[in-house]
């Protein structure tokens, strides 16, 4: 295979398995736990504001806990090494809203379904780093509304800097996908992109997701052990 340059990857909950953050789907899953019509919708957070700022406060406690594992660390050396080695791009697309990549020491991380560590105030639009509860509502830092809601985009929304993702797919060779499930829409949709734009496309799993069709290869195995072996053999 030709050396690729400029590389964007997507990632999504099974990346953090290892690191002790449940994923979505499948057997013990979030959603297996919860109603995502309950918990992750505008319309839940409308009708019982209290329950949905009580589940996104555990979620944001929790993840504060849990620790990056080699996979994010094995993308942050790609991150960081690939430019000097290579001279070319390394975009981190994710699904996750935990900061497992930051903590890692990646850099270049864009967060299409929000965070779990800012706060959205309705009233002004402004985003504010927020690392404790929402349930007592708390004024806006800018604005001084109690309008503070989880920046996460809930079903029915849409993901956020879409633009930015297709104009990185656009300039990329690499398409790697992560951990992800592909059930959901517009990340489950990236690999066909990537196949129409003309890339390479490589996806890392511990189990085939909905698209793997659409991948030329698919390694599977979890996350700490195929991302780090993975991005050996590209540093190399
Ligand atoms: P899912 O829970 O749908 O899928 C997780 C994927 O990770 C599955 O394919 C698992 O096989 C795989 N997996 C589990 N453990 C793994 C491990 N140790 N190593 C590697 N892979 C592993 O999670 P996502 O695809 O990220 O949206 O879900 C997409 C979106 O659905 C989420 O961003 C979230 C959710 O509803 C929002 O909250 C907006």
């Amino acid at each position: 295979m030709k050396r690729p340059r400029n590389i964007v990857i997507l990632t999504g909950a099974g990346i953090s398995a290892e690191s002790g953050i449940d994923t979505f789907r499948g057997g013990g899953g979030l959603w297996e736990q919860h109603r995502v019509e309950d918990v992750a919708t505008p319309e839940a957070f409308a009708s019982d504001p209290d329950l949905v700022l009580r589940f996104y406060d555990m979620r944001r406690e929790a993840i504060q806990t849990r620790q990056p594992n080699p996979a994010h660390l094995a993308l942050a050396r790609l991150d960081r090494e690939w430019p000097k080695q290579a001279g070319g791009e390394v975009l981190i697309v994710t699904q996750n809203v935990d900061d497992l990549h930051e903590r890692g020491g990646a850099l270049n991380v864009l967060h299409m379904h929000g965070e779990h560590l800012t706060a959205w105030c309705t009233a002004c639009d402004r985003r504010h780093r927020w690392t404790g509860p929402l349930i007592h509502r708390p004024p806006c830092p800018s604005c001084s509304e109690p309008a503070l809601r989880p920046d996460i985009v809930w079903f029915g929304e849409i993901p956020y800097r879409m633009d930015e993702i297709y104009e990185a797919l656009s300039a990329a060779d690499l398409f790697v996908s992560i951990g992800t499930s592909g059930a959901v829409y517009p990340a489950a949709g990236l690999v066909r992109t990537a196949r129409d734009l003309g890339l390479r496309t490589l996806e890392l799993n511990l189990e085939r997701s909905q698209g793997s069709a659409w991948f030329h290869e698919t390694r599977l195995g979890p996350a700490s052990e195929v991302v780090p072996a993975w991005v050996d053999d590209l540093l190399d």
